[in-house]
């Protein structure tokens, strides 16, 4: 493990929701080589238990669904129970699904609310209830560049993560007398799970190869190359951190230079 570069963080006990893979996964692990203690939230309860033991030190793992009130109480109850109170909320459970505008189900359109905006509702609000009563605590979501610009089959996500960034500000402003920060990170074309389904989907969609589809989100990106996970966690981390300490209701692009602004 490498030496923590926000010694503040050591010891402080946090939340990661959809961590058993992916940038989730990748934020638990970054959040742990600064000494924090981290639980590992998600739906997929087996993933998640492996993710721990992979993690390691003092993490553990919790199953939630972020969509559903007593899911979520259930889950926070649980890690209050094993570290006695958590400070940080890693937001970052989401799902997508890839489908053109017009062709869009209401099924399709609730579960990607459902996950990627009531998630964030749900999560963000009860965390927030615990820190407003102890005095500290601060809130990372998990955005997009989605939420920044409208994405071509995937409007629906767009909306979702719009939805991110609009409650982000909103519950940022509220919390701010508090002393209580609430921030954002916008992932560009980032190597997990959901780019892998992505992928097929929209060389599908696209009537293309799949590495003709990871040739245009490259040649979209300054930088050159895909986002990995680990990108994003530093960021994410960051803003955990004092560093970050006059930052709130941001929504922190971290794309390579896809979006700039
Ligand atoms: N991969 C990208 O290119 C990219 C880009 C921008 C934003 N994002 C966002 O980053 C976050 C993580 O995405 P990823 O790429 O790591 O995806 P991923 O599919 O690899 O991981 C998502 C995790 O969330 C969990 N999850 C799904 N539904 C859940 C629910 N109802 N309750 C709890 N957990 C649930 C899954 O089991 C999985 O472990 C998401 O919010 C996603 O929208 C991803």
């Amino acid at each position: 493990m490498s030496s923590p570069t926000f010694p503040e963080l050591a010891g402080r006990r946090a939340i990661v929701t959809g961590a058993a893979t992916g940038i989730g996964r990748a934020i638990a692990v970054a959040l742990s080589g600064q000494s924090v203690r981290v639980a590992i939230c998600d739906i997929d309860a087996p993933a998640a238990a492996a993710a721990a033991a992979a993690v390691g030190v003092g993490a553990i793992a919790v199953a939630i669904d972020v969509r559903k009130r007593e899911s979520v109480t259930t889950a926070f109850a649980e890690v209050e129970a094993a570290f006695g109170g958590y400070d940080i909320l890693v937001a970052n459970a989401g799902v997508s699904t890839m489908r053109p505008a017009l062709d869009l189900t209401d099924d399709e359109w609730d579960y990607n609310f459902d996950v990627n905006a009531r998630g964030i509702f749900l999560t963000n609000q009860i965390a927030a209830r615990r820190f407003k009563s102890q005095g500290h605590g601060v809130i990372v979501n998990t955005a997009s560049l989605a939420a920044k610009v409208g994405a071509p089959l995937l409007a629906h996500y767009s909306a979702s993560k719009f939805a991110v960034l609009g409650w982000t500000q909103a519950l940022a402003r509220e919390l701010a007398p508090l002393g209580l920060r609430v921030n954002a990170v916008c992932p560009g074309f980032v190597s997990t799970g959901m780019q892998e389904r992505e992928v097929a989907w929209e060389a599908a969609l696209r009537g293309v190869t799949p590495e003709r589809v990871v040739d245009d989100y490259i040649a979209q990106t300054p930088l050159g190359r895909l986002e990995q996970p680990e990108d994003v966690a530093d960021v994410a981390v960051f803003l955990c951190s004092n560093s970050a300490r006059f930052m709130t209701g941001q929504g922190v692009n971290v794309t390579g230079g896809v979006y700039m602004t």
